[in-house]
């Protein structure tokens, strides 16, 4: 079944996920209004978006989804039939050291959405989706072996796991009581262009840059299930279209790497690519304390949505990884704005003056 949609709201469209669905969306349904509801936080940069800006299909709405009344008036407004909810706070450290505001955007913030979506759709609800796009952090930690399925218990380990694992379980809730149209996607660790600079790929490929430290947090031993940014937008595309409505996804790329042999593949081929001596960037390795509560390894199995979607990633991780370190090498500038803060000028050059 495909559906289709006349305005949909992306909310988090200007951080770095949500920016790839956005411009997928704006270039592949010109018949379609893209709504990017955004409130700019240090994550949300206008610059991700610059090559779009322009399309007649593509909006911008500087919104805080904590703000319940300015989000119904905007749904009043805009009369939004789809609803593909990216906005939160993301990284994890940050949620160790401030877990509150965790909530009030990623728990408070999905309730608003979800008010404001059963209260204008309540008297039909046929054509109707909140997808709600969650992580694979909900399920905890795995051992050695096994896989993440769409009937793992839910078992959050961080303040920002507990805080998406939170939200699910409301979007999953109105589903159940209201009768809301939802679907829910949980995705394993993106990596690509225009990734926030304090998460692990792209912060390693700056400082090599740089010649900075690599921290390395505890052992190293932690895994990761990588997938690229542009495949999960993909993804996100065709669960939008085709997806069972009250359905959970997994989506994941059966690509799991011990954090320390990533790095040392980072290493090699920035070594390559910047022409400098082979081992010269594993040299700025440095062990440093653990991060607190932190997940030993998580690897999803994202067989549903290939069975019954017919999905599968477009690009094995070397390629991935490599046109994410070419990307950042030639995007020095988007880079730099991040790092300095200047790419906060940018609405304001583009949308105030
Ligand atoms: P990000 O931190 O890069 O972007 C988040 C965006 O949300 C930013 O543009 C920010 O300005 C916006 N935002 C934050 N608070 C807001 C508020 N109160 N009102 C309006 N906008 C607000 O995050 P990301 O890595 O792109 O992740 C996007 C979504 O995907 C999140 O829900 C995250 O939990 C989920 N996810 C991320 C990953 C990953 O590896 N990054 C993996 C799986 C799922
Ligand atoms: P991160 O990119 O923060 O994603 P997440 O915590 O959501 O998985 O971290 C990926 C892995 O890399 C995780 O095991 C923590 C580790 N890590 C470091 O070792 N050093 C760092 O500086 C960062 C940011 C992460």
């Amino acid at each position: 079944m495909t559906r289709n949609f006349k305005r949909i709201l992306v909310t988090g469209g200007a951080g770095f996920i949500g920016s790839h669905v956005v411009r997928l969306l704006v270039k592949n349904y010109p018949d379609y209004n893209i709504y990017n509801l955004d409130n700019l936080t240090y994550a949300g940069n206008l610059e991700n978006l610059k090559d779009i800006e322009n399309e007649i299909n593509y909006n911008f709405l500087k919104a805080d989804i904590t703000n319940a009344e300015l989000i119904d008036g905007l749904f009043d407004d805009y009369q939004f039939d789809a609803i593909i909810h990216l906005a939160a706070e993301s990284h994890v450290d940050r949620s160790i050291s401030d877990p509150l505001s965790f909530v009030k955007t990623n728990v408070i913030g999905t309730m608003n959405l979800l008010n404001s979506a059963k209260r204008i759709w309540q008297d039909d609800y046929s054509d109707k989706l909140f997808y709600h796009i969650s992580t694979d952090e909900v399920y905890g930690t795995l051992g050695e072996k096994g896989l993440f399925t769409e009937n793992t218990a839910y078992d959050p380990n961080s303040p920002y796991s507990a805080s998406k694992a939170s939200s699910d379980h409301f979007v999953r809730a109105y589903g159940e009581t209201y009768g809301l149209p939802y679907i829910i996607s949980n995705c394993s660790n993106n990596y690509g262009p225009n990734q926030f600079p304090e998460k692990l790929i792209p912060l390693f490929i700056h400082n090599i840059v740089e010649k900075k430290d690599l921290p390395v947090y505890g052992d190293g031993k932690y895994t990761r299930d990588w997938l690229y940014v542009i495949d999960h937008a993909r993804s996100i595309d065709l669960i939008l279209h085709e997806g069972s409505k009250k359905e959970t996804y997994n989506i994941g790329g059966f690509n799991e790497w011990q954090n320390i042999d990533l790095i040392e593949l980072l290493c090699k081929l920035m070594d390559e690519k910047l022409n400098r001596e082979i081992g010269s960037s594993a040299k700025l390795i440095n062990y440093v304390k653990d991060r607190p509560g932190h997940d030993k390894r998580y690897a999803i199995d994202a067989s549903k949505l290939s069975r019954t979607l017919g999905w599968k990633p477009s690009v094995t991780f070397e390629e991935g990884l490599s046109k994410t370190i070419d990307w950042y090498l030639h995007n020095k500038k988007w880079l730099d704005h991040v790092v300095s803060g200047d790419y906060k000028e940018y609405y304001k050059k583009q949308y105030l003056e």
